[in-house]
Protein backbone atom coordinates (compact mmCIF):
# COMPACT_ATOMS: atom_id res chain seq x y z
CA UNK A 1 0.00 0.00 0.00
CA UNK A 2 1.44 3.56 -0.84
CA UNK A 3 1.73 5.70 2.28
CA UNK A 4 -1.06 7.93 0.13
CA UNK A 5 -3.77 5.02 -0.16
CA UNK A 6 -2.64 4.29 3.84
CA UNK A 7 -3.70 8.12 5.33
CA UNK A 8 -6.86 8.02 2.96
CA UNK A 9 -7.44 4.32 4.59
CA UNK A 10 -6.80 6.00 7.78
CA UNK A 11 -9.28 8.94 7.19
CA UNK A 12 -12.03 6.37 6.48
CA UNK A 13 -11.61 4.74 9.57
CA UNK A 14 -11.48 7.43 11.38
CA UNK A 15 -14.66 9.10 9.91
CA UNK A 16 -16.03 5.27 10.66
CA UNK A 17 -15.34 5.41 14.24
CA UNK A 18 -16.94 8.97 14.60
CA UNK A 19 -20.34 7.46 12.71
CA UNK A 20 -20.39 4.70 15.29
CA UNK A 21 -20.45 7.45 18.28
CA UNK A 22 -17.15 6.74 19.60
CA UNK A 23 -15.16 9.86 21.01
CA UNK A 24 -12.54 11.46 19.02
CA UNK A 25 -9.65 13.49 20.71
CA UNK A 26 -8.11 16.92 19.69
CA UNK A 27 -5.61 15.42 17.39
CA UNK A 28 -8.03 13.71 15.58
CA UNK A 29 -10.89 16.63 15.12
CA UNK A 30 -7.73 18.23 13.44
CA UNK A 31 -7.31 15.68 11.09
CA UNK A 32 -11.04 15.53 9.71
CA UNK A 33 -10.10 19.52 9.75
CA UNK A 34 -7.63 19.72 7.23
CA UNK A 35 -8.08 16.35 5.00
CA UNK A 36 -8.30 16.62 1.61
CA UNK A 37 -11.12 17.81 0.20
CA UNK A 38 -11.97 14.42 -1.51
CA UNK A 39 -12.94 13.26 2.10
CA UNK A 40 -15.38 15.71 2.18
CA UNK A 41 -18.28 13.75 0.54
CA UNK A 42 -17.43 10.35 3.27
CA UNK A 43 -17.75 13.06 6.09
CA UNK A 44 -20.75 14.83 4.78
CA UNK A 45 -22.71 11.56 4.48
CA UNK A 46 -21.90 10.32 7.82
CA UNK A 47 -23.09 13.30 10.14
CA UNK A 48 -26.46 13.06 7.60
CA UNK A 49 -26.71 9.31 8.64
CA UNK A 50 -26.74 10.14 12.42
CA UNK A 51 -28.59 13.47 11.89
CA UNK A 52 -31.34 10.72 10.29
CA UNK A 53 -30.97 8.11 13.05
CA UNK A 54 -30.53 10.81 15.99
CA UNK A 55 -33.41 13.29 15.03
CA UNK A 56 -35.22 12.46 11.67
CA UNK A 57 -35.74 13.98 8.80
CA UNK A 58 -37.78 16.92 9.77
CA UNK A 59 -36.51 20.09 9.59
CA UNK A 60 -37.46 21.56 13.23
CA UNK A 61 -38.33 26.00 12.87
CA UNK A 62 -37.28 28.29 14.96
CA UNK A 63 -39.18 31.97 14.22
CA UNK A 64 -36.95 34.60 15.39
CA UNK A 65 -37.99 38.13 16.09
CA UNK A 66 -34.69 40.89 16.33
CA UNK A 67 -36.50 43.56 18.35
CA UNK A 68 -33.37 45.54 19.22
CA UNK A 69 -30.48 46.67 17.29
CA UNK A 70 -28.75 48.39 19.96
CA UNK A 71 -25.95 46.85 21.31
CA UNK A 72 -23.39 48.54 23.97
CA UNK A 73 -20.44 45.53 23.12
CA UNK A 74 -17.92 46.66 20.06
CA UNK A 75 -17.18 43.54 18.89
CA UNK A 76 -14.69 44.19 16.07
CA UNK A 77 -16.82 41.28 13.75
CA UNK A 78 -20.28 42.88 13.93
CA UNK A 79 -22.27 45.27 12.50
CA UNK A 80 -24.32 46.37 15.30
CA UNK A 81 -20.83 47.31 17.61
CA UNK A 82 -21.67 50.61 19.56
CA UNK A 83 -18.80 52.54 17.51
CA UNK A 84 -21.08 52.20 14.16
CA UNK A 85 -22.50 55.29 13.90
CA UNK A 86 -23.70 54.84 9.97
CA UNK A 87 -26.24 52.00 11.52
CA UNK A 88 -30.25 53.22 12.37
CA UNK A 89 -31.26 51.99 15.62
CA UNK A 90 -34.53 50.84 16.39
CA UNK A 91 -36.20 49.32 19.04
CA UNK A 92 -39.28 47.53 18.55
CA UNK A 93 -42.30 48.25 21.30
CA UNK A 94 -44.36 45.00 22.91
CA UNK A 95 -46.86 45.32 20.78
CA UNK A 96 -44.80 45.19 17.54
CA UNK A 97 -42.94 41.89 19.20
CA UNK A 98 -46.55 40.56 19.92
CA UNK A 99 -47.90 41.35 16.67
CA UNK A 100 -44.48 39.50 14.79
CA UNK A 101 -44.89 36.61 17.40
CA UNK A 102 -48.94 35.92 16.22
CA UNK A 103 -47.34 35.63 12.46
CA UNK A 104 -45.35 32.99 13.72
CA UNK A 105 -48.08 31.41 15.59
CA UNK A 106 -50.61 31.92 12.96
CA UNK A 107 -47.75 29.50 10.74
CA UNK A 108 -48.09 26.91 13.07
CA UNK A 109 -44.40 27.53 14.24
CA UNK A 110 -44.24 26.23 17.90
CA UNK A 111 -41.12 28.43 19.11
CA UNK A 112 -39.99 32.18 18.72
CA UNK A 113 -36.41 33.56 19.38
CA UNK A 114 -36.15 36.92 20.70
CA UNK A 115 -32.99 38.20 20.04
CA UNK A 116 -31.27 41.28 20.29
CA UNK A 117 -27.72 43.71 20.66
CA UNK A 118 -26.63 43.61 24.56
CA UNK A 119 -29.12 46.44 25.20
CA UNK A 120 -29.55 47.16 28.74
CA UNK A 121 -32.82 49.46 28.14
CA UNK A 122 -34.71 46.21 27.80
CA UNK A 123 -34.41 45.54 31.91
CA UNK A 124 -35.22 42.87 33.68
CA UNK A 125 -38.25 43.50 34.33
CA UNK A 126 -39.28 44.56 30.89
CA UNK A 127 -37.99 41.47 29.41
CA UNK A 128 -40.00 39.29 32.48
CA UNK A 129 -42.87 41.16 31.06
CA UNK A 130 -42.71 40.81 27.54
CA UNK A 131 -41.83 36.91 28.27
CA UNK A 132 -44.97 36.40 30.31
CA UNK A 133 -46.84 38.60 27.48
CA UNK A 134 -45.74 36.28 24.65
CA UNK A 135 -46.55 33.31 26.58
CA UNK A 136 -49.92 34.76 27.56
CA UNK A 137 -50.82 36.02 24.16
CA UNK A 138 -49.32 33.19 21.79
CA UNK A 139 -48.71 30.23 23.90
CA UNK A 140 -44.95 30.22 21.86
CA UNK A 141 -41.95 28.19 23.35
CA UNK A 142 -39.73 31.07 24.34
CA UNK A 143 -36.19 31.40 23.17
CA UNK A 144 -33.98 34.38 24.40
CA UNK A 145 -30.98 35.59 22.97
CA UNK A 146 -30.06 38.83 24.36
CA UNK A 147 -26.15 38.58 25.40
CA UNK A 148 -24.21 38.74 28.70
CA UNK A 149 -26.46 38.69 31.33
CA UNK A 150 -26.31 38.00 35.67
CA UNK A 151 -27.53 34.43 37.10
CA UNK A 152 -30.03 36.35 38.60
CA UNK A 153 -31.58 37.96 35.30
CA UNK A 154 -31.60 34.20 33.90
CA UNK A 155 -33.42 33.38 36.58
CA UNK A 156 -36.03 35.79 36.15
CA UNK A 157 -36.50 34.90 32.67
CA UNK A 158 -36.56 31.11 33.75
CA UNK A 159 -39.24 32.19 36.16
CA UNK A 160 -41.14 34.44 34.11
CA UNK A 161 -41.28 31.58 31.23
CA UNK A 162 -38.30 31.24 29.03
CA UNK A 163 -37.31 27.93 27.94
CA UNK A 164 -34.27 28.28 25.67
CA UNK A 165 -31.26 30.94 25.33
CA UNK A 166 -28.53 31.37 22.75
CA UNK A 167 -25.32 32.58 23.52
CA UNK A 168 -22.97 31.90 21.17
CA UNK A 169 -19.25 31.40 22.96
CA UNK A 170 -18.03 32.94 19.07
CA UNK A 171 -14.32 31.33 19.24
CA UNK A 172 -12.27 28.82 21.74
CA UNK A 173 -8.70 31.25 21.47
CA UNK A 174 -8.86 33.50 24.68
CA UNK A 175 -6.29 35.31 22.15
CA UNK A 176 -8.67 35.86 19.51
CA UNK A 177 -11.55 36.37 21.75
CA UNK A 178 -9.88 39.11 23.62
CA UNK A 179 -8.74 41.31 20.33
CA UNK A 180 -12.26 40.83 18.69
CA UNK A 181 -14.31 41.47 21.44
CA UNK A 182 -12.77 44.33 23.68
CA UNK A 183 -13.60 44.43 27.57
CA UNK A 184 -15.20 40.83 27.00
CA UNK A 185 -13.74 37.33 28.52
CA UNK A 186 -14.15 34.00 27.46
CA UNK A 187 -14.49 33.51 30.95
CA UNK A 188 -17.13 34.77 31.66
CA UNK A 189 -19.43 34.25 28.29
CA UNK A 190 -18.34 30.14 29.40
CA UNK A 191 -19.69 31.12 32.76
CA UNK A 192 -22.67 32.06 31.66
CA UNK A 193 -23.22 29.26 29.69
CA UNK A 194 -22.80 27.08 32.77
CA UNK A 195 -25.28 29.09 34.44
CA UNK A 196 -27.95 28.44 31.59
CA UNK A 197 -27.53 24.96 31.94
CA UNK A 198 -27.58 24.92 36.07
CA UNK A 199 -30.92 26.69 36.11
CA UNK A 200 -32.47 24.37 33.31
CA UNK A 201 -32.68 25.82 29.86
CA UNK A 202 -32.19 24.71 26.84
CA UNK A 203 -28.69 26.30 25.84
CA UNK A 204 -27.23 27.02 22.59
CA UNK A 205 -23.77 27.59 22.07
CA UNK A 206 -21.78 28.21 18.80
CA UNK A 207 -19.03 29.85 17.06
CA UNK A 208 -18.10 31.86 13.99
CA UNK A 209 -15.42 29.91 11.21
CA UNK A 210 -12.95 31.91 9.50
CA UNK A 211 -12.18 34.78 11.44
CA UNK A 212 -8.92 36.22 11.27
CA UNK A 213 -5.67 34.02 12.62
CA UNK A 214 -8.39 31.25 13.41
CA UNK A 215 -6.22 27.31 13.06
CA UNK A 216 -7.76 24.08 13.25
CA UNK A 217 -6.70 23.50 16.58
CA UNK A 218 -8.95 25.99 17.67
CA UNK A 219 -11.49 24.86 15.55
CA UNK A 220 -11.20 21.74 17.00
CA UNK A 221 -11.59 23.35 20.80
CA UNK A 222 -14.62 24.71 19.48
CA UNK A 223 -15.79 21.65 18.74
CA UNK A 224 -14.60 20.31 22.39
CA UNK A 225 -16.01 23.37 23.99
CA UNK A 226 -19.65 22.35 22.24
CA UNK A 227 -19.53 18.67 23.73
CA UNK A 228 -17.98 19.79 27.39
CA UNK A 229 -21.05 22.02 27.80
CA UNK A 230 -23.37 19.45 26.57
CA UNK A 231 -24.88 22.17 24.58
CA UNK A 232 -28.47 21.36 23.31
CA UNK A 233 -28.12 23.68 20.40
CA UNK A 234 -25.32 24.60 18.46
CA UNK A 235 -24.95 27.79 16.09
CA UNK A 236 -22.20 27.15 13.29
CA UNK A 237 -21.90 29.85 10.83
CA UNK A 238 -19.38 31.27 8.83
CA UNK A 239 -17.88 34.90 9.25
CA UNK A 240 -18.40 37.57 7.13
CA UNK A 241 -17.35 40.72 7.09
CA UNK A 242 -19.40 44.02 7.43
CA UNK A 243 -17.62 47.11 5.54
CA UNK A 244 -18.52 49.21 8.83
CA UNK A 245 -15.99 47.64 11.10
CA UNK A 246 -12.47 47.16 11.69
CA UNK A 247 -12.53 43.79 9.91
CA UNK A 248 -13.33 45.19 6.66
CA UNK A 249 -12.57 43.63 3.39
CA UNK A 250 -10.87 40.07 4.99
CA UNK A 251 -12.64 37.98 2.70
CA UNK A 252 -13.79 34.50 4.00
CA UNK A 253 -14.63 31.49 1.77
CA UNK A 254 -15.53 29.01 4.60
CA UNK A 255 -18.25 27.32 2.71
CA UNK A 256 -16.53 23.91 2.90
CA UNK A 257 -15.01 24.45 6.39
CA UNK A 258 -18.18 25.63 7.98
CA UNK A 259 -19.87 22.53 6.89
CA UNK A 260 -16.87 20.26 7.92
CA UNK A 261 -17.71 21.96 11.77
CA UNK A 262 -21.40 21.07 11.28
CA UNK A 263 -20.80 17.55 10.64
CA UNK A 264 -17.94 16.89 12.95
CA UNK A 265 -20.59 18.77 15.70
CA UNK A 266 -23.29 16.28 14.92
CA UNK A 267 -21.19 13.34 14.72
CA UNK A 268 -19.58 13.98 18.37
CA UNK A 269 -22.51 15.19 20.17
CA UNK A 270 -25.58 12.87 18.41
CA UNK A 271 -28.48 14.35 19.08
CA UNK A 272 -28.01 18.37 19.27
CA UNK A 273 -30.01 20.40 17.25
CA UNK A 274 -27.99 22.22 14.90
CA UNK A 275 -29.35 24.92 12.57
CA UNK A 276 -28.30 25.51 9.44
CA UNK A 277 -27.46 29.41 10.15
CA UNK A 278 -28.52 32.51 7.58
CA UNK A 279 -24.89 33.27 7.65
CA UNK A 280 -24.12 30.13 5.40
CA UNK A 281 -27.07 31.25 2.57
CA UNK A 282 -25.89 34.68 2.35
CA UNK A 283 -22.06 32.87 2.05
CA UNK A 284 -23.31 30.81 -0.88
CA UNK A 285 -26.79 30.74 -2.08
CA UNK A 286 -26.71 26.44 -1.78
CA UNK A 287 -25.07 27.25 1.64
CA UNK A 288 -28.21 26.26 3.96
CA UNK A 289 -28.85 23.53 1.26
CA UNK A 290 -25.37 21.83 2.05
CA UNK A 291 -25.69 22.11 5.83
CA UNK A 292 -29.01 20.14 5.94
CA UNK A 293 -26.65 17.64 4.11
CA UNK A 294 -23.93 17.69 6.12
CA UNK A 295 -25.56 17.23 9.89
CA UNK A 296 -27.91 20.43 10.62
CA UNK A 297 -31.69 19.82 11.03
CA UNK A 298 -32.82 23.18 12.22
CA UNK A 299 -33.79 26.37 10.26
CA UNK A 300 -34.25 29.47 11.80
CA UNK A 301 -36.73 32.10 9.78
CA UNK A 302 -36.67 35.78 10.35
CA UNK A 303 -40.01 37.60 11.27
CA UNK A 304 -38.78 40.94 12.00
CA UNK A 305 -40.60 43.04 9.80
CA UNK A 306 -39.52 44.13 7.35
CA UNK A 307 -38.65 47.60 7.97
CA UNK A 308 -36.46 46.94 10.86
CA UNK A 309 -35.37 43.21 9.44
CA UNK A 310 -32.75 45.45 6.96
CA UNK A 311 -31.39 47.59 9.79
CA UNK A 312 -30.67 44.26 12.16
CA UNK A 313 -27.54 44.62 9.90
CA UNK A 314 -24.57 42.10 11.64
CA UNK A 315 -23.02 41.53 8.35
CA UNK A 316 -24.02 42.24 4.93
CA UNK A 317 -26.26 40.59 2.53
CA UNK A 318 -28.47 38.47 4.87
CA UNK A 319 -31.43 36.65 2.78
CA UNK A 320 -34.70 35.91 3.53
CA UNK A 321 -36.46 39.32 3.26
CA UNK A 322 -39.82 39.10 2.38
CA UNK A 323 -43.02 38.32 3.93
CA UNK A 324 -43.35 34.97 6.49
CA UNK A 325 -45.86 33.30 4.34
CA UNK A 326 -43.46 33.83 1.43
CA UNK A 327 -40.41 32.94 3.37
CA UNK A 328 -42.30 29.41 4.37
CA UNK A 329 -43.42 28.89 0.61
CA UNK A 330 -39.43 29.01 -0.34
CA UNK A 331 -38.18 27.03 2.23
CA UNK A 332 -40.80 24.04 1.91
CA UNK A 333 -39.91 24.67 -2.21
CA UNK A 334 -35.94 23.39 -1.19
CA UNK A 335 -36.10 21.26 1.49
CA UNK A 336 -38.81 18.93 -0.45
CA UNK A 337 -35.72 19.08 -3.37
CA UNK A 338 -33.55 16.85 -0.86
CA UNK A 339 -36.89 14.79 0.14
CA UNK A 340 -37.00 17.27 3.66
CA UNK A 341 -40.20 18.11 5.33
CA UNK A 342 -40.94 20.96 8.10
CA UNK A 343 -41.47 20.05 11.37
CA UNK A 344 -44.01 22.16 13.25
CA UNK A 345 -43.43 20.29 16.96
CA UNK A 346 -41.23 22.00 19.86
CA UNK A 347 -38.17 20.30 18.79
CA UNK A 348 -36.94 19.72 22.05
CA UNK A 349 -33.71 18.24 22.48
CA UNK A 350 -34.45 14.29 22.95
CA UNK A 351 -32.10 13.08 25.84
N1 LIG B 1 -20.29 37.32 10.44
C1 LIG B 1 -20.93 36.21 10.88
N2 LIG B 1 -21.59 36.13 12.05
C2 LIG B 1 -21.60 37.23 12.82
N3 LIG B 1 -22.14 37.46 14.02
C3 LIG B 1 -21.87 38.73 14.36
N4 LIG B 1 -21.15 39.33 13.41
C4 LIG B 1 -20.96 38.42 12.44
C5 LIG B 1 -20.29 38.44 11.19
N5 LIG B 1 -19.66 39.53 10.75
C6 LIG B 1 -22.86 36.44 14.78
C7 LIG B 1 -22.16 36.13 16.08
C8 LIG B 1 -23.18 36.49 17.14
C9 LIG B 1 -24.49 36.58 16.39
C10 LIG B 1 -25.39 37.60 16.95
O1 LIG B 1 -24.13 36.93 15.08
O2 LIG B 1 -21.83 34.76 16.15
O3 LIG B 1 -23.29 35.52 18.14
FE1 LIG C 1 -23.29 43.30 20.12
FE2 LIG C 1 -23.48 40.64 19.79
FE3 LIG C 1 -22.77 42.25 17.74
FE4 LIG C 1 -21.06 41.86 19.78
S1 LIG C 1 -21.83 40.26 18.33
S2 LIG C 1 -21.57 43.84 18.82
S3 LIG C 1 -22.47 41.71 21.52
S4 LIG C 1 -24.75 42.20 18.78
Amino acid sequence: MTSLSKSATNIENLIGKAREGNDLSRAEIIQLLQMPEDHSPALFTAADDVRKEQVGDEIFLRGIIEFSNYCERNCLYCGLRCANAKISRYRMTADEIIAAAQQIKNLRIPTVVLQSGEDSFFSTEIICNLIERVRAETGLIITLSLGERSLADYQAFAQAGANRYLLKHETASRDIYNYLRPGCKLESRLQCLFNLKKLGFETGTGNMVGLPGQTPEILADDLLIMKKLDADMLGIGPFIAHPETPLAGIDNDALELTCRVVAIARLITRNTNIPATTALSTLHPQGRIQALQAGANVVMPDFTPDIYKIRYDIYPGRTDVGSAAEIMVKLEKDFASIGRSLLYSAGYRKK
